[in-house]
């Protein structure tokens, strides 16, 4: 049957039980990921976001090393091969709000041909684009769990992992 639902935003849940799994979830996501496509993570310090952002480097082939960039806001990673993605990694912690975001001018480097991932990215919500997909992050019960939910917006195209 054809319902209302088929008109909501999907959403995925997954959990991991180790950095490793976590990284191999972000590889999985990747091989998702087409250009301009904007992944907004939330959750708290130490959750597991550059952890997967690890991953989504590693799956995308970017080149260089990813690192927290909670004092830089963004680390620009270029393909690593022709025709390959890039991947903008932004930390927007220390931004306020969507209008902070605009007077750096990083709206300008959300999408184009790059896939963009922000951490705490929903701090600035407004200046994103409304089709990005969200990531939630939280503790599981045992120390080394973490739980995504993977919330895909309305009628997006791109496969489920
Ligand atoms: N399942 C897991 N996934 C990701 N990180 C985990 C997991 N279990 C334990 N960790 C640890 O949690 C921390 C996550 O750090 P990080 O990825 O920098 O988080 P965030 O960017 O959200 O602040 C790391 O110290 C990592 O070793
Ligand atoms: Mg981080």
């Amino acid at each position: 049957m054809i319902g209302k639902g088929d008109q909501l935003a999907r959403e995925i849940e997954k959990v991991t039980g180790s950095p490793e799994a976590t990284w191999d979830l972000g590889r999985e996501l990747a091989a998702t990921l087409r250009a301009g496509h904007v992944l907004i993570l939330t959750g708290d310090l130490g959750a597991g976001k550059t952890a997967l952002v690890r991953g989504i480097a590693a799956g995308l082939g970017v080149k260089g090393h990813v690192s927290s960039p909670t004092f830089t806001i963004l680390h620009m990673h270029e393909a690593g091969r022709p025709g390959g993605l890039a991947l903008n990694h932004f930390d927007v912690y220390r931004l306020s709000d969507a209008q902070a975001f605009y007077d750096n001018g990083l709206d300008e480097l959300v999408g184009q041909e790059a896939v963009s991932v922000l951490e705490w990215g929903d701090r600035v919500r407004e200046a994103l684009p409304r089709e990005a997909i969200e990531i939630k992050l939280t503790f599981g019960q045992e120390a080394d769990q973490r739980i995504f939910k993977i919330i895909y917006p309305d009628q997006d195209e791109r496969g489920d992992l």
